[in-house]
């Protein structure tokens, strides 16, 4: 009998199923992180009805006037497409941040957190409320 059909399914099942589970545990990462960033919300506004991708889309597209001048707004860098490859201003690529394309994005709360305070401080000139940060989340994952 000539096993080697047998085996390449079986492989082919496996690599499927490893995906699967990937993009499984991301999404259960980012729900996760969209939860705590909600909690965070009601806890400052009572009234809180979660997060909004057109809030999180007029967010990442504005020009605020508020941080550095050489940085005016998300698309400095991130494009005005966000399943766009990005660019620092030291021409270094970045990865989409639409979810559709780079499906780790907003994964590991720890690099969400740094790169909100870095990156909120430079266009905004100021912290992202837990709102600003859900509704930017929610976006990308609608992109
Ligand atoms: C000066 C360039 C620059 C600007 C402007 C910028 N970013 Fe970014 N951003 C980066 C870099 C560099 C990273 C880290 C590399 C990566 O994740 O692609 C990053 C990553 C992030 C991450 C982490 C994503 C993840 O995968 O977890 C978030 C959140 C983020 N940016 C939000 C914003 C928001 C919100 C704005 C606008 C207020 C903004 N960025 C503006 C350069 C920028």
């Amino acid at each position: 009998m000539n096993l080697r059909p047998i085996l390449l399914l079986a492989f082919a099942a496996s690599l499927t199923g490893g995906a699967t589970l990937a993009a499984t545990n991301y999404a259960s990462e980012r729900a996760a992180i969209v939860a705590r960033y909600a909690a965070e919300a009601k806890q400052a506004n009572p009234n809180f009805h979660g997060f909004s991708a057109d809030a999180g889309k007029a967010f990442f597209l504005a020009h605020p006037g508020t941080g550095r001048p050489e940085t005016p707004s998300c698309t400095t860098c991130h494009t005005t497409s966000p399943r766009n490859y990005g660019r620092t201003r030291a021409g270094k690529q970045l990865l989409p941040v639409a979810v559709s394309r780079t499906p780790a994005r907003f994964t590991n709360l720890t690099k969400v957190e740094r790169w909100f305070k870095r990156n909120c401080n430079t266009v905004y000139g100021r912290t992202c409320t837990a709102q600003e940060k859900g509704n930017y989340i929610t976006f990308m994952e609608s992109q």
